[in-house]
């Protein structure tokens, strides 16, 4: 212990115009003297009237923290100096000296302290870890995030609404009546007698614009609701029965198709590649009149073959009434696509349970 902390003072007060021999240091600042001596069991500092001893039995770490303490002790003498600035610089670096010291003990400390539970296989977050599998972001958050920043940068807010909802606005309230034949292939879960899990994301439509105005608020607004669905599909390659879709909504005062149809190109062409063509066919949706059909072709989509994207068209009036907005002064579109199905399309993916069954082999692919 002795060797150890005449080392560590040694190494200290290197800077410092010191004198040696084997059982004492003495350090001269100008004409002031601090004398270290080594005693058998004890180191005794002296300087001027101020006297302290430092046990070695205290351990290392003690002695160190002892010494601390003493600056505090010698900083009030600094007024009896005469050259207090040379005393001063002196008691500083020896202090840093000390400090640095003892981070470097700690430090020491710490890394046996972490040797020894690695040592046994103990877990170390913190070291970092190049073998650590850290996860795949799934095919499905992928593509709905890929298709939310294109819409985002179109100007469109994101919307998020309930999955259990009420039949009114699942159906009713998107020209959807109780005998509509478009209720058969929409059977889904239904929770108590009037709600249901949601068939699609349409329902976002209904919710967001009665959420406005009731707040208040009037159109213009574009709007992008992604979320999960159900629905009481068989399962196969292509049906699953929870299933993602994501909602386009805007209303303005002056929107046409032309706007829609535009809308559409630039998405897929972001989605796609700029060589991404579209086409629309007339369809049907109780809530848009007119509907389309949007297709794609794309040289990096199954050899540009065409391919059945999404269901769109201009927001049906009753629609408009159903919420309490003026089909006479609010035109709008809308358009509603299916993740799976796009996510399927872009990595040519053939079974849609791939998604659920989390193999690893399949997940990891995504990244
Ligand atoms: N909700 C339709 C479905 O699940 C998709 C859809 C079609 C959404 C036309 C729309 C739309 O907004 O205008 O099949």
């Amino acid at each position: 212990m002795k060797e150890q902390i005449k080392s560590f003072i040694n190494d200290t007060i290197q800077k410092l115009p010191v004198k040696k021999n084997e059982s004492s240091l003495e350090i001269t600042i100008k004409d002031k003297k601090i004398v270290l001596e080594f005693a058998e069991k004890e180191c005794i500092l002296t300087f001027g009237n101020y006297q302290k001893t430092i046990s070695y039995d205290l351990g290392a770490d003690k002695f160190f923290t002892a010494q601390k303490g003493l600056f505090k002790n010698l900083e009030p003498l600094m007024k009896d100096m005469e050259d207090k600035k040379a005393f001063g610089q002196m008691l500083s670096t020896w202090k840093n000296n000390v400090e640095l010291l003892l981070e470097e003990k700690e430090m020491a400390k710490r890394k046996e302290a972490l040797a020894q539970k690695l040592a046994i296989g103990y877990p170390e977050p913190s070291l970092g870890n190049n073998d650590l599998d850290v996860g795949y972001e799934h095919f499905l958050n992928k593509v709905r995030d890929e298709m939310l920043s294109v819409f985002r940068s179109m100007g469109y807010t994101l919307v998020e609404e309930r999955e259990l909802e009420d039949e009114y606005h699942n159906f009713e309230a998107l020209n959807i009546d109780a005998d509509h034949p478009a209720r058969e292939d929409q059977d889904s879960f239904y929770v108590g007698k009037n709600h249901l899990l949601r068939t699609h994301t349409s329902s976002s439509q209904i919710r967001t614009l009665e959420k406005m105005l009731k707040n208040g608020g009037e159109p213009p607004l574009a709007i992008v609701c992604p979320g999960v669905c159900y629905r009481r599909d068989a399962v196969d390659a292509t049906h699953f029965p929870i299933f993602r879709q994501m909602e386009g909504l805007v209303v303005d005062k002056h929107v046409s198709f032309a706007d829609l149809k535009g809308t559409l190109l630039e998405w897929a062409k972001a989605m796609f590649g700029s060589d991404t063509q579209i086409r629309l066919r007339p369809d049907y949706f109780p809530f848009t009149e007119p509907s389309g059909e949007l297709s794609v072709s794309s040289p990096n989509l199954l050899g540009g073959r065409w391919v059945e994207l999404l269901g769109c068209g201009m927001v049906h009036p009753q629609v408009f009434r159903n919420v309490g907005l003026d089909p006479d002064v609010w035109k709008g579109f809308a358009f509603g696509t299916g993740i799976e199905r796009i996510a399927m399309m872009r990595y040519g993916i053939k079974d849609i349970r791939s998604f659920v069954e989390n193999d690893l082999r399949f997940l990891k692919q995504s990244l």
